[in-house]
């Protein structure tokens, strides 16, 4: 077995499971009703956005190991790369908020936050797709 491609893999199992908490995460809390544990739910999207982070620059760190430099990204790839952690740090950002001062929040608050945070996920799915094709 090839250790770069199984390094690869085993980063993109962390990088695939954060996609998945911080949008599945942040649909629920939005859309699971008024008895959706909303602080679960931010603790889930809360990590998701770090393990996203991680597990991002830990790819770069595996380019790095096993070639001596990062990769060569150019154009729409660095502009989706820079918004993926632009989505990133917002996400983490946001999340940290909700778990200190949902308590303090309207119901209304809650939900806009929530509709923000999947959006944040969206686009970063999005620049995921143009990192892909355009890397
Ligand atoms: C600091 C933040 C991030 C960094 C540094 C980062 C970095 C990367 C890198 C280097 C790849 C491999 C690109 C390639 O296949 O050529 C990747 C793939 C991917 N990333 Fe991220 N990422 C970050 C955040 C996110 C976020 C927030 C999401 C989604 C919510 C996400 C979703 C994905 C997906 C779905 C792929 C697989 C794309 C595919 O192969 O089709 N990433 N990421």
């Amino acid at each position: 077995v090839d250790g770069q491609n199984l390094s690869y893999a085993l980063v993109q199992v962390v990088h695939n499971a954060g996609a998945v908490s911080v949008a599945g995460g942040a649909a629920f809390a939005r859309w699971g009703g008024r008895d959706a544990p909303t602080r679960r739910a931010a603790f889930i999207v809360l990590f998701g956005w770090a393990a996203q982070a991680l597990s991002g620059a830990t790819f770069g760190a595996i380019s790095y190991a096993y070639y001596g430099q990062l990769p060569d990204l150019h154009g729409i790839a660095v502009a989706a790369l820079v918004v993926k952690m632009v989505c990133a740090a917002c996400g983490f950002s946001l999340a940290a908020a909700c778990l200190v001062r949902q308590g303090h929040w309207p119901d209304a608050r809650r939900g806009h936050v929530w509709d923000l945070s999947l959006g944040l996920a969206a686009v970063a799915l999005i620049a995921a797709a143009f990192l892909r094709w355009f890397s």
